[in-house]
């Protein structure tokens, strides 16, 4: 396996094993009690002290850590000339957006956008160049598609089938335009064909001739112009492969990824030049996400690579071999109650990340370090209670306690604003999307 990419600030210790809660946090010292104190511990009453007085739950961003992602994520690609595509679901603040094309500078192009909508309203806020990665021909996106291409907008959308075409056809032709349009390939790996599918189930474009049908299907098409072709490897992107003190596990999900790397990029190469030889030139080839920064930037026949959830590092985003990024975003709740010795009850919580049903989906209870879910009730809606570790650092009532999300931009659709922090003190206060009125999924 490749070495990693040194981040440019390492974490403030590793969280939580699961989100059960197993110390797993770099020891910074002896506690009261025996038990060492861990950086995390450490960054808690850091943060209990700003946020003394603040109205719980809140959620939060450390700018400090942010920037440092934005560095990393940048520095991936710093060999490999591909520009960064920023995967705005994963984000949901148009300030901090903002912020990363500010921050980094020109290794970062243009945006991943979830729905037509979110498009619309980032192309209003000012930004461009943006991809809608997932395809919708409800009449609503598909008028707004033209609305705004026709007001000057660099909006692209996902489509995979000849219906999707064929419908983006109609409507841009009645309106005298041409409608910019990307095609999903299948990178999803399948060793024994297709009795065996290792990836997500988005695309039915697998084969080069699945692809090539549809492009000699939208070469024909009027008031449609096929601009880029997107393969995103999920199975290497969001699969953690380096889980701590898991060996043979490890091992085994770096061969696998190994194998389906190199099978991927073979395919997705063959199938951009077929696309080329076709006579499309097309503007752009997007693959990866931020668990593939290294692998998709090595592949030649990629012209940019996509990261979001780098930038919060949240909890499924922790256990990488190629890549580490800072866990920048977190939520606090407040102690309502002390049900019994060494137990604590938080208010809130019950913010659980989307996808298959797993314990890693609940919220990981970071600082202090060891806090342990109740298995009966794990995070509730009202209420989530947690078990404290031995010496833990001392916690009553109206404390915080400090998680992050399982997923980056599902955060943000828990509240309505984010504190933004800078040099251990609260800069600002930001809205979230949802905070704006924008609930797009
Ligand atoms: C099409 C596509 N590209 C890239 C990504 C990677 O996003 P992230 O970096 O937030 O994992 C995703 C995530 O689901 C995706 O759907």
């Amino acid at each position: 396996m490749e070495k990693k990419v040194k981040p440019a600030g390492k974490p403030a210790g590793k969280p939580a094993g699961k989100p059960a809660g197993k110390p797993a946090g770099k020891p910074a010292g002896k506690q009261k009690g025996g038990r060492m104190k861990s950086d995390w511990d450490i960054d808690y009453q850091k943060y209990k002290s700003i946020f003394a007085g603040e109205r719980f739950p809140l959620a939060f961003v450390d700018l400090d850590r942010f920037d440092k992602n934005i560095d990393y994520v940048a520095v991936t690609q710093a060999k490999t000339f591909k520009t960064i595509r920023v995967a705005s679901k994963s984000i949901r603040c148009l300030s901090l957006i903002k912020r990363i094309f500010e921050k980094g500078g020109p290794a970062y192009k243009g945006i991943l956008a979830f729905t037509m909508e979110e498009a619309g309203f980032l192309f209003d806020n000012g930004f461009d160049d943006i991809l809608v990665a997932y395809p919708s021909v409800q009449q609503s996106d598909v008028s707004l598609f033209v609305e705004k291409t026709g007001q000057g907008a660099d909006i692209c959308l996902m489509a995979d089938s000849a219906q999707h075409l064929e419908i983006l056809s109609r409507s841009g032709r009645k309106a005298g335009i041409r409608l910019k349009v990307c095609l999903d390939m299948d990178m999803s790996y399948r060793p024994l064909g297709s009795s065996m599918h290792i990836g997500v189930r988005r695309s039915p474009l697998h084969t080069k001739g699945q692809v090539l049908a549809l492009v000699k299907k939208a070469k024909q098409l009027p008031g449609i112009t096929l601009c880029g072709m997107m393969g995103y490897e999920a199975q290497i992107a969001s699969v953690n492969d380096n889980f701590p003190s898991k060996c043979v596990k490890n091992t085994i999900l770096r061969m696998f990824k190994k194998a389906s790397i190199k099978e991927l990029t073979k395919r997705r190469g063959e199938i951009v030049k077929a696309v080329a030889d076709e006579g499309i030139q097309l503007e752009f080839v997007n693959g990866g996400g931020s668990g593939s920064l290294v692998s998709t930037g090595k592949d030649d026949s990629v012209t940019e690579v996509t990261a979001g959830s780098a930038f919060f590092a949240p909890g499924l985003f922790r256990y990488f071999s190629e890549v580490e990024f800072v866990p920048s975003a977190f939520f606090g709740l407040q102690v309502t109650r002390i049900p019994q010795k060494a137990m604590i009850t938080c208010q809130g919580g019950g913010y659980v990340a989307s996808g298959e049903v797993n314990q890693n989906r609940l919220p990981w209870p970071v600082m202090p370090q060891g806090l342990a879910f109740i298995p009966m009730e794990c995070a509730g809606e009202v209420q989530t209670p947690l078990m404290l570790p031995k010496a833990c650092p001392s916690i009553g009532l109206s404390d915080p306690v400090f998680f992050q999300h399982a997923k980056a931009g599902e955060l943000c659709e828990r509240f309505n604003q984010l504190y933004l922090l800078k040099d251990k003190k609260i800069k600002e206060k930001v809205p979230t999307y949802r905070g704006q009125g924008n609930a797009f999924l």
